[in-house]
């Protein structure tokens, strides 16, 4: 099948097209490298051993990627291209919506031009808000709290909307967990630029050396040891769920409409116990600072999974050994990231 790949030079835009070109599907990626580097693509093709076609164009640029639908002709679209920064999105609202539901409309309004209709998009766990109950189910009420979040929840209704107007649509909406871990291969991983904002690119990269030590964000969480808990996902299990959604959005005659998904693997995991698993798959422990509460978070979040297994058969099968492990792989083999040019705008820290 061909596969458009938004995003695709991205953290989960690689792995997935690492899982697609390995299923022996064709892809093409477009993607402005404003948070990515070439040589992200380049360590993907050394890996799969296949090449793929890459676009360098901002999704918002429709007569782009209307080139690019009219030359590749899709069968179906995988759409990360987004900003994902909770606070950059607080402090620059206007840039996020632009970015992440402008982008998504261009592209869909080039793709309602084609006869593609199997979409799959990659939304976030954090369009739940602070959980009234747990696990998260995908029947739990939306309400979001940050612009970031906002962005998703209206791409998602958008989505929504346009499967209800056409028939003809099979759309998966993936609410993401906390992706964390990298390509056992250590050749790619997660390369924030500047100051890492999630928990695991800064473990790794104080064990690196890059940072003197973990701020603990809160340690007064009704947990049970006091820190914040969430469902950790292994990055090649979330790869994975997006064949599996491709799958799915075959449907049978007509499309299958609209459904959200959760991905996660249901369980949860404290900051302490991250860091001391972290600690052992590196052979090194990581220096802790208790912190105060970060603004916004919640104590606790993890999913229900079960829609996927049931609807998708697909379901995560690493745990936090093997995220530790393969995080640590890639940073270790990788201590500054990825080498070469910058792509476009990634600022230093
Ligand atoms: P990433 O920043 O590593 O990858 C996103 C890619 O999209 C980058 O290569 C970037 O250059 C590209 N891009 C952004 N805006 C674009 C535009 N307008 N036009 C073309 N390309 C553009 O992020 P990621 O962690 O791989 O996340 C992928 C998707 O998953 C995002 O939509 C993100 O919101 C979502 N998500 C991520 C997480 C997470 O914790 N990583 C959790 C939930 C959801
Ligand atoms: C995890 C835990 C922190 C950093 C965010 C987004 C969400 C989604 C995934 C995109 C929390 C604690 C963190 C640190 C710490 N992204 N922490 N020290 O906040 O669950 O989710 O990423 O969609 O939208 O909000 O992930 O990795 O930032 O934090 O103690 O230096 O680690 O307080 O308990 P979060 P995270």
């Amino acid at each position: 099948m061909r596969i458009l790949v938004t995003g695709g030079a991205g953290y989960i835009g690689t792995h997935a097209l690492v899982e697609v070109l390995a299923a022996g599907h064709e892809a093409w990626v477009v993607d402005n490298l404003g948070n990515s580097r070439p040589a992200a693509l380049d360590r993907v093709r050394q890996l799969s051993n296949r090449d793929f076609g890459f676009t360098r164009a901002d999704l918002r640029d429709t007569e782009a990627v209307r080139a690019v639908v009219a030359r590749f002709r899709p069968e179906a679209v995988i759409h990360f291209a987004g900003l994902k920064a909770v606070g950059e999105s607080v402090a620059d609202p206007l840039g996020y919506f632009d970015n992440n539901v402008a982008g998504s409309l261009s592209l869909l309004r080039a793709l309602a031009e084609s006869d593609c209709r199997r979409f799959v998009f990659s939304s976030s766990a954090t369009v739940y808000g602070d959980p009234d109950y747990l696990p998260l189910d995908e029947a739990h009420p939306t309400r979001v709290s940050s612009p970031y979040g906002r962005t998703k929840l209206q791409a998602e209704e958008i989505l929504r909307d346009l499967a209800g107007s056409d028939p003809a649509w099979s759309i998966a909406v993936l609410r993401y967990f906390n992706p964390v871990g990298a390509h056992p291969s250590g050749r790619i991983g997660e390369d924030p630029a500047g100051f890492p904002n999630n928990l695991m690119p800064f473990i790794t990269q104080v064990a690196v050396g890059r940072r003197p030590a973990l701020n603990v964000f809160g340690t007064d969480y009704d947990t049970p040891d006091g820190t914040g808990v969430r469902d950790y996902i292994h990055v090649t299990d979330l790869a994975r769920a997006h064949l599996a959604a491709v799958d799915w959005t075959a449907g049978e005659e007509a499309g299958r409409g609209w459904e959200a998904f959760n991905l996660g693997t249901g369980r949860g995991t404290s900051v302490l116990e991250l860091a001391r698993a972290f600690g052992e798959a590196a052979g090194r422990e990581i220096p802790l600072v208790l912190a105060p509460r970060r603004p916004g978070d919640v104590a606790t979040c993890y999913a229900d999974p079960g829609k996927a297994l049931r609807e998708l058969g697909w379901r995560a099968e690493l745990g936090i050994a093997e995220m530790c492990a393969s995080s640590w792989h890639w940073q270790s083999s990788n201590p500054e990231g990825y080498p070469g040019e910058e792509g476009g705008e990634r600022t230093a820290a």
